[in-house]
């Protein structure tokens, strides 16, 4: 790709310009992290798994009215987004207790909120992305005061969308963590990816609480089978898609 320049490499993704100022190329990398990078594997294939789960979604979601950065898949492990600003927010929302929320609340994993949990975490690695509060974000200048109730409605919306989307797989899905950016227009945009990486997913065929996690919480804990799970979910979301295509 001509004018290509490294703008940011993250922990899964590296980011690059193109010849289109509007238009950015993410390459999505096998490589995995966990505990803020403090634990660092590769899981094969998982770029281009990712990515292909990630296209598929944005494309299911743009289609109920949900914009994305999503623009098409050049490669496999490739994506050309819009280009946007992110806000540097992980919006994390939650169907049942798992992970952070039941370490730090007591709540059992398993347990099905009464109605979906939205939270906000300060996307700053350093800090280690801390829980954020309404009013530490206004302290922080984080987002557009009005901005807040759109990203919460939006990712409220993309929560209803996704949980049939993946009911629709005999998934569960548990959890997940999305960003979102601001293009030229000054339009809100879902961004980022939406992958095993950034969600919990639990496998409606599988009574068993290990064998049923699709997800990164394989790596987290060790539990082995890493790819085939991640492979089993892109197989599902692809399926789920030609169907509705
Ligand atoms: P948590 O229970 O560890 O707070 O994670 C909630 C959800 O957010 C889970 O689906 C995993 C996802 N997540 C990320 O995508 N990136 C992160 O850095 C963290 C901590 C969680
Ligand atoms: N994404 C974070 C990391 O890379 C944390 C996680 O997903 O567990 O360290």
């Amino acid at each position: 790709m001509s004018q290509s320049e490294k703008l940011y490499e993250g922990k899964a993704k590296i980011l690059y310009t193109t010849a289109d100022p509007e238009i950015l190329l993410t390459v999505y990398k096998d490589d995995a992290t966990a505990f803020n990078a403090q634990k660092r594997g590769q899981i094969q294939g998982k770029g281009a798994i990712n990515c292909q789960i990630t296209a598929a979604l944005f494309e299911w979601l743009g289609s109920q009215n949900i914009l994305t950065h999503y623009i098409d898949c050049p490669e496999p492990n490739q994506m050309r987004v819009k280009a946007v600003t992110i806000v540097p927010i992980e919006v994390v929302v939650r169907n049942i207790a798992a992970g952070s929320l039941c370490r730090q609340t007591g709540l059992p994993e398993g347990k099905i909120l009464a109605s979906p949990l939205v939270e906000y975490y300060y996307k700053n690695d350093e800090l280690g992305d801390p829980l954020l509060t309404r009013d530490r974000i206004f302290l922080l200048n984080l987002v557009d005061p009005q901005r807040l109730p759109e990203i919460d409605n939006m990712a409220r919306k993309i929560n209803q969308n996704l949980q049939s989307f993946f009911d629709q797989c005999d998934i569960t899905l548990v959890d997940f963590k999305l960003e979102f950016g601001i293009d030229a227009q000054e339009n809100l945009l879902l961004a980022d990816e939406i992958s095993p990486d950034t969600c919990r997913l639990w496998d409606k065929h599988e009574t068993d609480p290990q064998a049923k996690i699709m997800d990164k919480d394989r790596f987290r804990k060790d539990l082995g089978q890493v790819e085939t799970a991640y492979q089993k979910v892109q197989q599902r979301v692809l399926a789920r898609l030609k169907q509705w295509r």
